[in-house]
Parts: structure tokens; C-alpha cells; sequence
């Protein structure tokens, strides 16, 4: 953990302007929420279910959790979340701006929520037209459009399953997901803009099905017209002007609560990224509950989350809980720093931007390369500030406090997971006083605690295993396929408590301090990676024999990759041995997961059944010094000729 968090002390207090109209106003009005929960479970969430979703059906339980660790909520509830999102807004909200979406060419459409309600139902009875029924799986592999958001949509008006694959992702994983989720349909576009440059989207899933997938039926493009791209007869369809000739109208299917929304895949410490399927009810009502409580969202907001739909942060603050709500949400598609650092602050100025959710990353991007550029803009309009996806330090914290808030705006350090579907540890905006690098306090509902490895509770400042001691609504409900992993991954460390795979600690004000991963899992630029995943793919290079990886400390990624690799004959150039790595991970995984720093050697330090030891490459890679005995290994001299050996 960094020295400047453990002594970080400070404390903000939110801005009483913000505090009088918040929905939770203090902590007086926090605690008795909490403390609601805590006495009455069920009730507290029966409440909420009732007061923010109009449910088809009522549901007969809250909870049952007779299966538990599979949990199922609001039993036997009926409704769709697509009502939610559109249908119910269109008596007020008809004209009123959905999703706002600009492009780095500067580009902009606005689809308000009566044309969302035709677009998305037009998709839907286009889905329907290629045969795509309730449980589906349908995957989608696009640029950030608003096209992908309809798809997205459609496929919940009609039950069908989808399942978002980054853009970012190559063939290869796109391959194994498509794969693993049985798809029916790939829905694509021809190609997306990223640094002023336009990269090709068509081709990748082209690469992807060269060998065809038997369940894969029809590749679906929307053409946005930047790139060409070939058809593959039989299998490919071009949709723009088939979707304009669609109904403007399809019934919303009607849906169990506990049916499933969407497949969302992401790494964990062994095997192959899992598919995390989340339900229906559950979902929606959390989307709803943290956009009103961590985003204290109004009408007259306009909500801006930068995160990419194919990441869970995407799914429930770009589109599912800003829709939910009612609120503007706006999509951009591109990088901060194109054409300038001031890109960003430019649209926030523009669209007068009232919460703006974004990673630790990109403010530290931001605040490198161009630390001032905030001041040129009006950002008079931000009201909360968010950060998601990886612990944010207290001095990126503070900038984004001070330069982009102008010391008025709430910081929500939000901390969640693909698996919990929405935020589970944030500050509340109108209430909780803040400490930098701290994502501060349990939401209402949720029941966070740290254990020590022996299953024993922390203590004060001791770090340890962050788990969910109860379940909660928007919970995974499952990994695709696999409910085996389900209860390995995620429920085997204590009775059916809930192990997130994360350390942390608590603080004497009760403020929990995420310390990054427990596990192989390393967190690159927000984005999660397996540490398994990446030496398979190195492994695949001809001349690896062996590959160990670890994360270290990234002044900008957060954590960066650092790749041990024992390869079978020395190369002579290491410069282009160290490209070649490169473009086997990009192949494999994509050029996320590109490795920071490279050092050769000869062996992996093993105890001596065999086994890699990690903790001491961890060491190694920090630079620090080796706590544990290394008399045991297997190998014991090859750890000092690894801490003299210089990255490539
Ligand atoms: O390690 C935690 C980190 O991101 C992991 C979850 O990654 P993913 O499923 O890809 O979802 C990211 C977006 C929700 C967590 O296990 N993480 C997420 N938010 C924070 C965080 N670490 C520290 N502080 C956060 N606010």
C-alpha cells in the first residue's frame, strides 16, 4: 500500500449547499437508514422494491434464500427493465434528451426518450426477425454508438441475453466469449474513432469466427459509414436500412425477476475470463437506488459517466440506472486527450455537466499532462464528482477536488465489482464527510467486513479479506455455465458470506480503505486482468518456456504488468524478442494487457513441489525487500540474480 495513504488524514466535508438538497442529507439520516437494514432486512428492501419499481406482477417473497449461496429476490415478480428505462418516462419525458452522444470528430445526436422508445423497439422486432428469443445469448461486440445501447435495450424488451464484449478485446477473446455463451447473433459496427484515428471493429470479429461457431447464426452490422469492411456470404447483414423499416412498436416480453439481464464477462485468478450473469429485478432496482443515493440524481441533471459500455460501469451509469432515472445520459466515444487535455473539461462546459463519473486513471492522465487545463473551462455546473474502478490517491483525489470541483463539488469514491452489479462502498453526497484515497462507508443495505485470513474479524487498521456478509438485490447470480465456480470463487472462504477478492482495512472511523487485489487479479488502468490470462498468452510465444506475472506500482495504469519470462534460448534482440511478446498478448488478450516491464531469466523461483512463488516475484518487482525465507525454494539462488536483473 502506498505511505501517503496510510498517513492520509484529512477530511471534507460536503458542501452545505449540496447537503440541503440531497436526498441523504447527513449522517444523522445515513445511519438510520442503515440501522433500518440491520433490524429489518426484508423490510427495508420490500420497501424499496415496492416504492421504485412498477412491477408487472408483484412478487410474492423478498428473499429466498433456501438455495443459498443462490439467492433469488423478489420472487416470482414480473416486469421489464426496458419499461423502466423508457415506457414510464414517456407521459413527461417524451422530448427530454435520453442519450447524448458526441464522438472525437465532434459529432453529436441526441435521442430523446420518444425516440428511444421507437429506435430501441425497432431493434427489438429486427432481433425478433432473426429468430432471437427469450435466453438468447446475444453478443456485442461495437464501438461506443448509441446503436450499442439500443441493441443493449433491445435485447432486454425482448428477454433475450446480451453479452457486451469490449472493443478493446482481440479476436481471441472475443472468440472464447462468444464460445462460452452459446451466442445466437454478434451484433458489430464497421469500425470506432480512438485518438483521431479510426480503428476497425468488423474485421476483429471476422478474425474471431474464421472458423465458424456452430451457434453463431448471423453477424449483424451497423454501418456508421468511416471504414469498409467485407460481407461474408450467408452469415453477414448489413441492418441500417432494414431497421429503419421495423414497427416503431414491440411488446416489452414480460420477465421473472429472477430471469436473467445480461452475461458480462471478466477475469478472475484462474482459468478463463467468467461469465457473470446478473437478474433482472435485482439489477434494476440498484441501478435505481445508487443513481438516486451516490448520484442524488434530479431532472435537471446531466449525467456524464466516461467509462466504456463493455465494462459493468458502462452497463448500469451509462445506460441501465441513468435511464432508469429519467436522466440525460451522455456517451462520448473517444480518449480524454484528443485533441487535447482539455477535452473533457470542453464538453462539461458545453453540456453543462452536473455529475461526471471517471477512473483514478484518467485523472491521473489529466492532472499529469496538463494539470491547469481545468481552469480554462466554466466547470460551475459539477455538482458531484466520481471515481470508480481502482483505489484513487490522495493526491489525484485532491486535484480532482480542487481543480475540477473548485472545492465545492462531493467526491463519490465508488467501489464496486462486475459481480455486485452497482456500488457498494461510497460516500453519499449530501452526508458523508470525506478522506481522500478512502471509498468511505457501506451503502445502505450493504453489509461490509474485513476478516483475517483465519476467518477471524480485523481489526482496527489490520488489513485482511473485504466480504458481504449478507447477500444483496443486485447480486451475481451466477458465472455462465459454471455454478461450480460460482461457489468456489465466491463463496468459499466463510459460510455463505460474499469474499470480493479485494484486501482492505477499516479505519477508527469505520472507513474501509481498499488495498487493491487479494488475489491474481491485476488492476490495469481500472480494467481487470487475470495474471493467468496473460501468461497463457505469453506462453503461446514459440520461444517462452515458462511465464510468471505480477503486478507492480504504474504511476498513471495504477498498477502495470510485469512479466518474468524464462524463455528457451536467450534471444539476441531484446528489443524485438519484447515486440514479439507484445503481439502475442494483443493477439490472445488486446493491447491492455501488454506487459509494462519484462525481465528474462533463466528460472522461476518454486518451493519445491513446484509451485511459483509469487510473493516474492511480487517483492522482487517492487523493489523491496524479501520477507520470506527463501532457504526452502527449490531454486533459493535465483532470487538475488532476479533483483539485479534490469527490465527490458
Ligand atoms: O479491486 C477492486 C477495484 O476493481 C475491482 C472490480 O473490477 P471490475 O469488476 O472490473 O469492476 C470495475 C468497476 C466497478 C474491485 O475488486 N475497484 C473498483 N472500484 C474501486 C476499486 N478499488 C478501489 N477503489 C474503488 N473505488
Amino acid at each position: 500500500m502506498i505511505e501517503s495513504v496510510l498517513k492520509e488524514k484529512r477530511v471534507f466535508y460536503p458542501n452545505p449547499e449540496l447537503s440541503k438538497e440531497a436526498r441523504i442529507k447527513s449522517m444523522d439520516e445515513y445511519e438510520k437508514l442503515v440501522e433500518w437494514a440491520k433490524n429489518d432486512f426484508e423490510g427495508f428492501w420490500d420497501h424499496f422494491a415496492k416504492e421504485k419499481i412498477d412491477w408487472i406482477k408483484p412478487y410474492k417473497k423478498v428473499l429466498d434464500d433456501s438455495k443459498a449461496p443462490h439467492y433469488k429476490w423478489f420472487v416470482d415478480g414480473k416486469l421489464n427493465i426496458t419499461q423502466h428505462c423508457i415506457d414510464r418516462h414517456l407521459p413527461q419525458k417524451k422530448d427530454k434528451v435520453a442519450i447524448l452522444f458526441e464522438d472525437e470528430m465532434g459529432n453529436v445526436e441526441e435521442i430523446t426518450y420518444g425516440e428511444l422508445y421507437e429506435r430501441v423497439n425497432q431493434f427489438a422486432n429486427l432481433l425478433k426477425a432473426y429468430g432471437v428469443k427469450k435466453g438468447d445469448r446475444v453478443v456485442l461486440y461495437m464501438s461506443m454508438i448509441p446503436e450499442l445501447a439500443i441493441a443493449m435495450l433491445a435485447c432486454a424488451r425482448i428477454g433475450a441475453i446480451h453479452s457486451v464484449v469490449f472493443a478493446g478485446f482481440s479476436a481471441n477473446a472475443l472468440r472464447d466469449r462468444i464460445e462460452d455463451a452459446n451466442a445466437k447473433l454478434v451484433i458489430t459496427c464497421d469500425g470506432g474513432y480512438r485518438k483521431g484515428k479510426v480503428h476497425n471493429i468488423k474485421s476483429v470479429v471476422d478474425e474471431a469466427l474464421k472458423e465458424p461457431l456452430d451457434s453463431v447464426e448471423k453477424v449483424l452490422i451497423y454501418d456508421r459509414g468511416i471504414q469498409k469492411f467485407e460481407l461474408i456470404d450467408n452469415r453477414d447483414v448489413v441492418i441500417n436500412s432494414e431497421l429503419k423499416e421495423m414497427e416503431k412498436e414491440c411488446e416489452p416480453v414480460i420477465l421473472d425477476s429472477e430471469d436473467i439481464a445480461f452475461i458480462l464477462y471478466t477475469s478472475g485468478s484462474t482459468g478463463k475470463p467468467k461469465g457473470v450473469q446478473h437478474a433482472v429485478g435485482g439489477y434494476l432496482l440498484w441501478a435505481i437506488l445508487t443513481m438516486e443515493w451516490v448520484f442524488d440524481i434530479k431532472d435537471d441533471d446531466m449525467f456524464w459517466c466516461t467509462a466504456d459500455i463493455g465494462w459493468i460501469t458502462g452497463h448500469t451509469y451509462i445506460v441501465y440506472g441513468p435511464l432508469a432515472v429519467g436522466t440525460t445520459s451522455i456517451m462520448y466515444e473517444g480518449v480524454p486527450v484528443y485533441p487535447d487535455a482539455g477535452r473533457w473539461w470542453k464538453m462539461v462546459e458545453k453540456y453543462k455537466v452536473t455529475k461526471f463519473y471517471t477512473a483514478p486513471t484518467a485523472i491521473r492522465i489529466l492532472k499529469k499532462v496538463a494539470p491547469d487545463e481545468p481552469k480554462k473551462y466554466d466547470l460551475s455546473s459539477l455538482r458531484i464528482l466520481g471515481t470508480v474502478g481502482e483505489p484513487i490517491d490522495p493526491e489525484s483525489w485532491l486535484w480532482y477536488y480542487e481543480n475540477v470541483g473548485n472545492k465545492k463539488c462531493s467526491i463519490v469514491d465508488t467501489w464496486w465489482q462486475t459481480e455486485t452489479g452497482g456500488h457498494m462502498i461510497s460516500p453519499l453526497p449530501g452526508a458523508t464527510p470525506m478522506k481522500p484515497g478512502s471509498a468511505t462507508k457501506p451503502l445502505p443495505g450493504i453489509f461490509a467486513e474485513v476478516f483475517l485470513e483465519d476467518g477471524s474479524k480485523a481489526g482496527v487498521n489490520e488489513g485482511g479479506f473485504l466480504c458481504i456478509t449478507k447477500p444483496w438485490p443486485s447480486m451475481i447470480r451466477d458465472v455462465w455455465g459454471n455454478p461450480q465456480r460460482y461457489k468456489k470463487t465466491y463463496f468459499s472462504f466463510k459460510g455463505n458470506i460474499y469474499l470480493t477478492g479485494d484486501d482492505a482495512r477499516v479505519d477508527e472511523d469505520g472507513y474501509i480503505w481498499i488495498m487493491g487485489r487479494a488475489d491474481d487479479v491485476i488492476n490495469v488502468s481500472g480494467h481487470r486482468l487475470g495474471t493467468m490470462e496473460i501468461e497463457s498468452a505469453i506462453n503461446k510465444h514459440p520461444n517462452v518456456a515458462e511465464s510468471a506475472v505480477v503486478g507492480k506500482h504504474h504511476e498513471i495504469k495504477g498498477e502495470g504488468i510485469f512479466a518474468f519470462i524464462v524463455p528457451r534460448e536467450w534471444p539476441e534482440n531484446l528489443e524485438e524478442f519484447k515486440n514479439s511478446i507484445n503481439e502475442v498478448v494483443t493477439n490472445e488478450i488486446g493491447p491492455i494487457a501488454k506487459p509494462d516491464w519484462i525481465v528474462l531469466t533463466e528460472a522461476l523461483p518454486k518451493t519445491r513441489s513446484g509451485k511459483i512463488m509469487r510473493r516474492i516475484l511480487r517483492a522482487i518487482a517492487a523493489g523491496e525487500e524479501i520477507k520470506q525465507d527463501i532457504s526452502t525454494l527449490e531454486n533459493p539462488e535465483i532470487v538475488e540474480k532476479l533483483k539485479e536483473a534490469k527490465p527490458i
